[in-house]
């Protein structure tokens, strides 16, 4: 059997004031008009059932998890009482779908990548679910690197595994988690490297096998979650309990740059992080001087700016600037230069409780 957990800690912080701690990216539909997680749950629909979804969120978005796709079955959205990263959430995961069925294949996936192509990537996925279904193997997806980005993992192509479904599958000699962009640069110049898009796809079998392997303190707490859950512990109290010690690394670092068997399928799909204000505009057409506008403004000798104001009562005018973000909300106005989009989040931080 195969699920899908959706990974939606996210705090969203690069797209304040839209984005608030109740309720981050994954919640709102930063591009398109449903939420994020609504559109991930939906492009997947023909491969995994909603009912068969996993949410692992916090605590304080479960709600709004449960509002935004009313489809879940609010047993699978689960709320972490404080966020570990990804490798724990990978570890909650495994023992979860292992308590539902030992032999299932599991992708895990971000909650807010912009995908347009929901077919192309039913199918990429679907290879992978099969290779990981015939071999132990942890199976991410490879996208062709774009430019020298230091955000991203990145996936050196090795020999071909395979075929499975209609594409092929490949070894993956090196996964370097984030490098410096002098690293980066030599990647994109070889060629055999892709982006890694943040999506696993692989056995129970094979994650417990790794998690063992790589992060024996990590797993050993979250088996006490699960021996919990066999005595009919509550599964909130056993999170209350144990979450907070566990260590906080990420699924990259902790386990794939690690592991000697990830294997690789090249994405058949369009694919954008949308990490900040910048990259959502590259999904909305400009205007003659390169604007980009949501909602209601008025623009005079003003170019390649971002605005983004929901409510249409409520008219932005700008007048000669240049390069601006302007994101309007009903409790906060932000105005922000483009070059200064990735440091949103170290503003939202001094802004703390007020956000
Ligand atoms: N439940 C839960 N708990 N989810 C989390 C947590 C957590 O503590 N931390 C992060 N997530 C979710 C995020 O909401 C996102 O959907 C996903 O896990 C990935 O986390 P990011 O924090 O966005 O990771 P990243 O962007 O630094 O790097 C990852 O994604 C890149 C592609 O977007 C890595 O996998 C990179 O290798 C990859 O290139
Ligand atoms: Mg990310």
């Amino acid at each position: 059997k195969r699920y899908v957990v959706i990974m939606a800690g996210g705090r969203g912080e690069r797209f304040w004031p839209v984005s608030r701690l109740a309720r981050p990216k994954q919640l709102l539909p930063i591009v398109g008009e449903k939420a994020m997680l609504t559109q991930t749950v939906d492009r997947l629909s023909g491969l995994v059932a909603p009912k068969d979804f996993f949410v692992i969120t916090n605590t304080e978005q479960r709600d709004a998890v449960l509002e935004v796709c009313p489809d879940l079955d609010p047993a699978k959205v689960i709320g972490e009482p404080v966020g570990r990263d990804t490798a724990a959430a990978v570890g909650l995961a495994a023992v979860l779908v292992r308590r539902e069925d030992p032999d299932a294949t599991f992708a895990m996936l971000p909650a807010d990548a912009v995908i347009h192509d929901a077919s192309g990537l039913c199918a990429t996925l679907e290879t992978a679910f099969q290779a990981a279904e015939s071999q132990p193997v942890l199976a991410t997806i490879g996208i062709t690197a774009a430019f020298p980005a230091t955000g991203y993992g990145y996936i050196q192509q090795g020999d071909k595994l395979g075929d499975y479904g209609d594409r092929e599958v490949f070894n993956v000699k090196r996964f370097v988690e984030k490098p410096d962009e002098a690293t980066a640069k030599s990647y994109l110049a070889s060629g055999d490297y892709f982006w890694n898009a943040g999506m696993f796809i692989w056995s129970v079998s094979s994650i417990v096998a790794e998690l063992e392997k790589s992060t024996p303190s990590l797993w050993s707490a979250l088996q006490a979650i699960d021996r919990g859950l066999e005595s009919g512990q509550d599964l909130d109290a056993l999170l209350a309990e144990y979450y907070p010690s566990l260590e906080k690394i990420s699924v990259d670092y902790a386990i794939i740059e690690k592991a000697s068997n990830v294997v690789m399928v090249e994405s058949g799909f369009d694919w954008d992080d949308v990490g900040e204000w910048p990259a959502v505009a590259r999904h909305y057409p400009e205007d003659d001087a390169g604007n980009v506008v949501r909602g209601s403004a008025e623009l005079k000798d003003a170019k390649e700016n971002i605005i983004y104001s929901q409510d249409e009562d409520h008219l932005v005018a700008l007048l000669g600037v240049e390069d601006l973000i302007v994101v309007r909300t009903d409790d906060a106005t932000l105005v922000c230069h483009k070059d200064k989009a990735q440091d949103l989040k170290d503003l939202v931080k001094t802004i703390g409780t007020k956000e």
